[in-house]
């Protein structure tokens, strides 16, 4: 099980900023109520990037996965997957999110993903913290997962550091985001227009941002991803999945 670490308070506040516990729980139980329709649209692309992720895990021990901006962990079901072949003997899944209100619904998911009759031995510890100041040893773990998150964290660059910093070497890094539209300029236009809104409206989610950009820049050893467009979501349509090595 890898240690949760203590770390400054003075590196944490300029990250992990003020909340409002009213907004906290109502856009938790949005995110719980109202993203059937997109976690179907992704539900193959995340079979198929979770699988890659499982055969890159140890195999026969314990293996170490951090999801980034937990949530209410609309992610559990994949661990287990019928399809995704566990090779590590048990997860030690660690969830940080800065939102608390999440807790109850990602606990709830995991205990439904648990049902599906896979026997993977799986443990959550869910951490509050953020994503620029990861409360984990350097090299400390097996894959870090990471969806619709770094739309929202304070310091994206930062963020991606830190998933670096944790991940062992040759350990895979999983992302699915929303992003700035590269080949639709009009949607981009609209992206820079309702910016300011979303990040009110929506926990300081970011319309605006390049998120692969800063994913490739980071210095993982390679990152294999593709652009995509889901028709119907609109102004989070234009989206980037794929998978970073450290
Ligand atoms: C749009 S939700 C996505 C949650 C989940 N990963 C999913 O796929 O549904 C964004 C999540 O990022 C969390 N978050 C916001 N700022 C963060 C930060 N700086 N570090 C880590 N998580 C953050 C929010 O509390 C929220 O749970």
């Amino acid at each position: 099980m890898a240690p949760i670490v203590d770390l400054d308070p003075g590196l944490v506040s300029k990250y992990d900023l003020p909340r409002s516990d009213k907004q906290d729980y109502l856009f938790a139980k949005g995110m719980a109520q109202g993203m059937t329709g997109y976690e179907m649209a992704v539900k193959l692309r995340k079979q198929r990037l979770f699988a890659e992720v499982f055969a890159r895990l140890p195999k026969g021990v314990e293996a170490t996965v951090v999801e980034v901006g937990l949530g209410t962990f609309p992610n559990a079901s994949y661990y287990f997957d019928g399809e995704v072949k566990s090779g590590p003997s048990s997860l030690d899944l660690v969830g940080v999110d800065p939102n608390d209100a999440m807790e109850s619904y990602a606990t709830a998911n995991l205990a439904k993903a648990r049902t599906s009759g896979s026997k993977l031995d799986a443990n959550l510890r869910i951490v509050h913290g953020v994503a620029e100041a990861l409360p984990l040893p350097s090299k400390s773990a097996d894959a870090v997962i990471c969806t619709l998150t770094l739309c929202s964290v304070v310091d994206p660059e930062r963020a991606v550091a830190e998933v670096r910093r944790v991940l062992k070497p040759g350990a895979p890094f999983m992302f699915i985001e929303h992003v700035l539209s590269e080949d639709d300029p009009d949607l981009a236009q609209l992206q820079l227009r309702f910016n300011a809104m979303q990040i009110a409206m929506a926990d300081g989610c970011h319309l605006d941002r390049k998120t692969l950009d800063v994913i490739e820049k980071a210095g993982f050893s390679s990152v294999s991803a593709e652009r995509f467009s889901l028709p119907g979501f609109g102004l989070i349509s234009s989206q980037v999945a794929g998978i970073a090595v450290a």
